[in-house]
């Protein structure tokens, strides 16, 4: 059943905090590594393990997707077994494959249904029906693919796989992991050297992961962004993946006891790969306590446990240049921004209009309609802190998971209570957040 036809709106309402926020806690595994990992499982020869899987929605309509391509999983006790089918060995799925409200999975499993030679119809709900899918369907095209969609190529999408496919070479023009991964996954089956440049590194989970299944892989440094190769019709080979705390998600917690007066809080076992740290990089800069400790290595991803102490945040210009590395984190962030004293610039946002929602418009309407002057300009958008915002007003949150948690986030610090209108979405990525909120201490209703 899809997501938007079944979905009765869950409304909440998050209360000014009255103590401090104070616990340890762990949050979902990576959705960017789930997905990742029940795919390219599924493309191995073998049994795959995983452990840490995060059992959202979303990771768990790549789970569907891949069953139906002829994948098996088993799940018990949190473990998940693959017993993948090898490269070009998945089959043509039955019925239409809906990915609900992930562009993750959608565009990622585009990579792979290009250079596979059959016919598959994707859809999604209707915040993914409006998302752009031009942007790995005209790359992909290139390998032999064709792809038919609605209006500006958005889902439902009709997909035919090439037969003999050709290896692309490939330059992004935007910075966008989903795009790289797609092209990348499709070169997988393809003869040859499948090649991508981008020019703002982005994050590598597929390079790397890829490689951890056995694929042959080469990342080199151009500028400020990387080439990545690799090496079409390699034998993937079946590896267990141990999947960390998800750090776009350990961002809420932590952004909550940034602003929150004494608070502290640390969520344990957070992925630090470099390209997904850029907030906790920003929330230093702003005068946040954020200390790292026990850093270990942990199924190939550098991990470790986040501590945040409440302080006094000051506004500052976050550059353009983080934005790859922090992209998922900018409603939240505007939310410590607007708590903080003086003016907070961040700059190069343009990606944001296309997520769930538009992440830029939405953010800047969940602060102004909660009493917080804000601006957008071109792609920056300037948030003035305020100290205590007054609040009292009603979030839409446009399906979009992130948006709804950052306004539970804003409510323990307003002086009069935030409305949600929907808290349904939340789910897709951080199942249990509420109750993890509740239990370091915040009123959420
Ligand atoms: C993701 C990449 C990012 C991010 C998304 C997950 C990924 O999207 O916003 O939540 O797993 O590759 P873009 O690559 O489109 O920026």
């Amino acid at each position: 059943m899809r997501a938007d036809m079944d979905h009765t709106l869950r409304p909440l309402s998050a209360h000014r905090c009255t103590a401090p926020l104070s616990g340890s806690v762990a949050v979902p595994g990576d959705k960017s590594i789930s997905h990742r990992a029940l795919m390219f499982a599924g493309l191995a020869v073998g049994e795959t393990v995983i452990t840490g899987l995060l059992e959202g929605e979303d990771v768990l309509r790549t789970a569907a997707a891949m069953r139906a391509l002829g994948a098996e999983m088993t799940r018990e006790g949190g473990v998940w077994r693959v017993a993948g089918r090898g490269i070009g060995g998945l089959r043509e799925p039955d019925d239409v494959l809906d990915m609900g409200n992930s562009g993750t999975a959608a565009r990622l499993l585009c990579g792979i249904l290009a250079t596979h030679d059959f016919h598959s119809v994707m859809t999604g709900d209707a915040s993914l029906r409006r998302r752009p899918m031009r942007r790995v369907t005209d790359p992909l095209a290139q390998s032999g693919a064709s792809f038919v969609g609605r209006e500006g190529g958005r889902l439902p999408l009709s997909i035919r796989g090439a037969r003999d496919a050709m290896p692309l070479d490939y330059v992004l023009p935007v910075p966008s992991a989903q795009v790289k991964s797609a092209v990348l996954l499709a070169g997988l089956n393809a003869r040859g050297w499948t090649r991508v440049e981008e020019p703002e590194a982005t994050r590598d989970h597929t390079e790397r992961m890829l490689r951890h299944f056995g694929a042959e892989v080469t990342v080199e440094p151009k500028g400020r962004g990387r080439i990545a190769s690799v090496r079409g019709q390699p034998e993937l080979v079946a590896a267990d993946v141990s999947v960390p705390g998800d750090p776009s998600s350990a961002a809420f917690p932590l952004v909550a006891a940034a602003v929150v007066p004494g608070s502290r809080v640390t969520v344990r076992g957070v992925s630090l790969n470099e390209a997904r740290t850029g907030l906790f990089t920003t929330l230093q800069e702003m005068g946040a306590g954020l200390t790292i400790e026990n850093r270990r290595v942990e199924g190939g991803e550098d991990v470790g446990d986040i501590t945040v102490v409440q302080g006094e945040l000051r506004g500052i210009d976050v550059p353009a240049g983080r934005a790859p590395s922090m992209i998922d984190e900018y409603p939240v962030l505007a939310v410590a921004a607007s708590s903080a004293r003086g003016v907070t610039r961040m700059h190069g946002l343009g990606e944001l209009r296309v997520k769930e929602s538009d992440r830029l418009v939405a953010t800047a309407a969940m602060l102004t309609g909660n009493g917080v002057k804000v601006e957008i300009e071109g792609d920056t958008l300037i948030v003035h802190g305020q100290g205590t915002p007054a609040g009292g007003g009603l979030v839409a949150t446009h399906m979009d998971h992130r948006i709804a948690m950052s306004a539970v986030v804003l409510g323990l610090v307003t002086a009069a209570p935030v409305r949600i209108d929907d808290s349904g979405f939340i789910s897709t990525s951080f199942p249990g957040f509420i109750e993890l909120m509740q239990g370091l201490g915040a009123t959420i209703r």
